[in-house]
């Protein structure tokens, strides 16, 4: 943490369909309004010096939705990525994308890959977006790759440690997510970052994503700044380190 601000922030962008809805316009509409928002809260958060924001754009689970609606919102994923990357670039914006990408029309893998190609070197804001991601997924894989190794025979079932799951999940690299936002009222995890969330401070708000703008961003950050984050331990203990918590060694910290 530096400020008290985070330094991961993991977001559900939820509300679009409502938004489109009460305008009487059609779902996509509202996906679009989503995606502009995306642009003002990215641009917030580079401003803020924030490292990470992690934004759910479509889960495992998005596949059940009508045919039409997951077709045009892989369109509108693709139309993002060619006009926004070359922006995100000039901003010292690193984009990544987490989920399995397979089940994607090549179409939007090309599009992901170069986006990710282009910005790869960029030191700014790392921009992570979740497509076809489930959190159930992301904890199986990394199970299938530790039982791997051990049908190789380089590692001892009994050696397993959280640490060692942890190292084969994805956002490896990153700082576990200081704070969680939901928009669009449900409050829910809906099979985001299971793992990863497991001491994150929650923010649920009624706002729909496409009016969650840069003033709602940062009410969460102040209530966020206003939280205690004990980490298992007792209030007095942590009002007698020097350190924020999140900084701790992490054999203090418990199993994370
Ligand atoms: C979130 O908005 C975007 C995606 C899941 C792709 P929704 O489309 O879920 O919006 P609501 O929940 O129907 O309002
Ligand atoms: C979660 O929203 C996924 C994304 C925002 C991409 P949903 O709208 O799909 O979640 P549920 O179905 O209401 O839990
Ligand atoms: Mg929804």
């Amino acid at each position: 943490m530096h400020n008290g601000l985070p330094r991961h922030v993991a977001i559900i962008m939820d509300g679009n369909g409502r938004w489109a809805h009460r305008r009487q316009l059609p779902r996509i509409a509202g996906h679009r309004a989503g995606v502009e928002n995306v642009r003002a809260i990215v641009a917030r958060c580079a401003e803020l010096g924030i490292e990470y924001l992690t934004l759910f754009a479509f889960s495992s689970e998005n596949w059940r939705r009508p045919p039409t609606e997951v077709r045009l919102l892989m369109d509108l994923f693709v139309h993002a990525l060619d006009q926004e990357v070359q922006r995100l670039h000039e901003n010292g914006v690193r984009l990544q994308v987490i989920g399995e990408r397979k089940a994607f029309p090549v179409k939007l893998q090309r599009a992901i890959a170069r986006a990710e190609a282009v910005t790869a070197e960029n030191t700014g804001l790392t921009l992570v977006i979740a497509a076809n991601y489930g959190g159930r997924w992301d904890i199986t894989e990394a199970a299938r790759r530790l039982a791997e190794q051990v049908r190789q025979g380089t590692l001892d079932p009994a050696d397993i440690t959280p640490e060692m799951l942890e190292e084969q999940l994805c956002l490896n690299d990153a700082p576990e997510p200081d704070l969680f936002i939901r928009s669009g009222g449900e409050q829910r995890i809906s099979n985001y970052l299971l793992w990863q969330l497991a001491y994150t401070e929650l923010h649920f708000t009624d706002c729909l994503w496409p009016d969650f703008d840069r003033h709602q961003f940062d009410l969460a950050l102040k209530s966020f700044t206003r939280r205690q984050r004990r980490f298992g331990m007792t209030g007095e203990q942590i009002e007698h380190i020097e350190q924020p918590a999140a900084d701790l060694p992490a054999e203090h910290l418990g199993t994370t």
